[in-house]
């Protein structure tokens, strides 16, 4: 055989062993992992994430010792708590972007809504839902290992249905031939959120300074599980996922402060470029924040600071 039509027959042997549909989109899919670089998430996490130092910094550890495992023993689960609009759900966006090259977009990442998805609590509608779940996260991972699945609502979610997918997240070698070992779960709730407030609240009262919160992952879990029993109604499927040790990490989320709000406005205005500090500080001030005397954290988070934002630019200073 000659050179050149064994050098053919070389450039042909991928195609025949994967199937000439694979291949050639295999050849285009530019909805792949990215290199992991922790240096750059971790600047991607100073530079976007406001007033989070703790959550910051547990999931640039949690993510990157996880994406630089090359055997992962089981799948990464973590449990982001917090009031709301503080930045649970735009930092599952900071995790996606710096995983996969079409970031949120990407076909990998599954977001599931308890309200949207599962909104009904009936034993049949319940058990439609758990076998649908289950065959969804089963036929992604086994597609694709690195799947990452968001739980929104989680407190809101049937437990039932927490409980049929929690040997996806447990220390299984296979399931039904498939490993789940290089699969992301996070699920973001509310619940527990008055701990980590009054925690705050009172680190605020002594007059220390908030960069200087730091708490150890015990004393986190026993303030988001105590918490969470006390709101009971809404902590049923959380506290079913975290007495059952499946997550591997707890977060808290601070509530924020006007300072924050104000980066928020700031950042706002960058993307429409109109940079006005004078506007950025008179949105922040016009959202509500509690304790009613002390008024120190805003009440909304940084939720809905665009359409505030809006009322005060001239539509003709947006570039
Ligand atoms: N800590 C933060 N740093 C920077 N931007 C933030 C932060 N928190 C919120 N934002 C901005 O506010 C928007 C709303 O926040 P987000 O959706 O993450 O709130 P959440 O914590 O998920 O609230 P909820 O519990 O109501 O779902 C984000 O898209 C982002 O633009
Ligand atoms: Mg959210």
């Amino acid at each position: 055989m000659k050179s050149v039509e064994i050098f053919v027959l070389f450039l042909l042997l991928p195609i025949v062993e994967t199937g000439v549909f694979d291949f050639f989109s295999g050849l285009f899919d530019n909805d792949k992992l990215l290199p992991f670089d922790s240096e750059e998430f971790k600047k991607d996490l100073r530079k976007s994430l406001y007033g989070q130092h703790i959550a910051s910094k547990k999931i640039l550890k949690a993510v990157s010792g996880f994406m630089k495992d090359p055997n992962p023993p089981k799948p990464l689960v973590l449990s982001l708590h917090g009031p709301s609009g503080v930045g649970k759900t735009y930092v599952t966006k900071i995790i996606a972007r710096n995983i996969y090259q079409m970031g949120q977009e990407s076909k990998h990442v599954h977001t599931f809504s308890a309200t949207y998805h599962f909104p009904h609590k009936k034993q049949m509608e319940s058990a439609m839902y758990e076998s649908q779940l289950k065959q969804w996260i089963h036929g992604n991972v086994s597609s694709f290992p690195h799947s990452m699945f968001i739980f929104d609502e989680t407190e809101k979610m049937n437990p039932q249905l927490i409980e049929s997918i929690k040997p996806f997240l447990d220390y299984m070698p296979h399931i039904d031939g498939v490993s789940f070992r290089k699969a992301i779960f996070i699920f973001l709730s509310n619940a527990g959120q008055n701990g980590i407030i009054n925690f705050a609240l009172d680190f605020w009262k002594k007059g220390k300074v908030r960069e200087e919160i730091q708490i150890n992952t015990e004393e986190m879990e026993m303030l988001v599980y105590e918490h969470i029993l006390i709101e009971k109604s809404s902590g049923d499927s959380q506290s079913c996922l975290l007495y059952q040790h499946l997550v591997d990490h707890i977060i808290p989320f601070l509530p924020l402060e006007l300072r924050h709000v104000q980066a928020c406005v700031l950042a706002e205005m960058s993307s429409l470029n109109v940079i006005d500090l004078d506007v950025a500080h008179t949105v922040a001030k016009e959202m509500s924040y509690y304790p009613p005397e002390e008024k120190i954290f805003s009440v909304r988070g940084c939720k809905s600071i665009r359409q505030k934002l809006m009322l005060h630019i001239d539509e003709r200073d947006i570039i």
